[in-house]
């Protein structure tokens, strides 16, 4: 094969890697921002954004140097509440939040400026990407809550809590890093918990019923945990990675 043929190929397979990747996620962008909102992606946003670095590579603490003793991530963070309340009760920690959604991304901006929060970074975007740029052993914390739940039988692949992520998480998350996976469909949270022992990296916290049916004390509520779309009463897991 000619090199020019090489080539073809490199791009057509990239280019179907990148096809069937699967999304998510279904709609970035909602209701047109706010004055406000609009000014605080076009400013604000990139001075927060985390850098796209080469895979493997990022080490998130040297973002915050020595203002944090921790990092800690929440993956798909909706309307932020929950990351701008933990970065408010945590100064001395430096925060990530990936979320694609942009009205998502501008609330949490919002509440960044409100609430003049220094400790928080923000990617605007897939969540497995910004993983997949992080060093081994870089974070302490990981929170997923209330992730898009896909009930349907064949949508189910598209759920974010998937073999390979959680894979994903045990190589970036520290030892003795916790992880917290929410959710209010009982589905979703079966199967989370199989696919999270099964990895062999976790160990999974509760000793008893109400461990994981009660929300634990460190834990802010969250848009989607309040609106109780889901089919069974809100389900909280904690894991540490061995
Ligand atoms: C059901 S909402 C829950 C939001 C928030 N955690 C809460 O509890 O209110 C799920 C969120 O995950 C986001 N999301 C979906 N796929 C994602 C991905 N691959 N990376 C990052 N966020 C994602 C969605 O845009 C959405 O905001």
């Amino acid at each position: 094969m000619s090199v020019a043929d090489q080539a073809r190929a490199w791009f057509h397979a990239r280019m179907d890697e990148h096809q069937h990747r699967h999304r998510l996620y279904g709609r970035a962008a909602g209701k047109p921002l706010s004055r406000r909102q609009q000014g605080l992606v076009e400013d604000l946003l990139p001075k927060l954004a985390i850098p796209e670095t080469a895979k493997a590579a990022l080490v998130p603490g040297i973002i915050f140097g020595a203002m944090a003793r921790q990092t800690w991530l929440e993956i798909g963070f909706g309307g932020g509440e929950h990351l701008a309340g933990q970065a408010g009760l945590h100064p001395d920690v430096g925060f990530i939040g990936a979320e694609p959604f942009i009205d998502g991304v501008a609330k949490l901006l919002t509440a960044i400026e409100e609430r003049k929060l220094s400790n928080v970074r923000v990617r605007r975007g897939d969540a497995r990407d910004l993983v997949a740029q992080f060093a081994d052993q870089s974070i302490d914390r990981a929170f997923i809550l209330f992730p898009d739940p896909w009930p349907k039988t064949r949508h189910r692949k598209r759920r974010l809590m998937q073999p390979d992520f959680v894979a994903e998480l045990a190589r970036v998350l520290k030892t003795g890093a916790g992880l917290r996976f929410a959710t209010d469909w009982a589905d979703y949270a079966n199967r989370a918990l199989a696919d999270v022992l099964r990895d062999g990296r976790f160990e999974w916290t509760s000793m008893r019923a109400d461990d994981w049916r009660s929300p634990p004390a460190d834990h802010v509520t969250t848009r989607y945990q309040e609106k109780r779309l889901g089919d069974c009463a809100p389900v909280f897991l904690d894991f540490v990675r061995r």
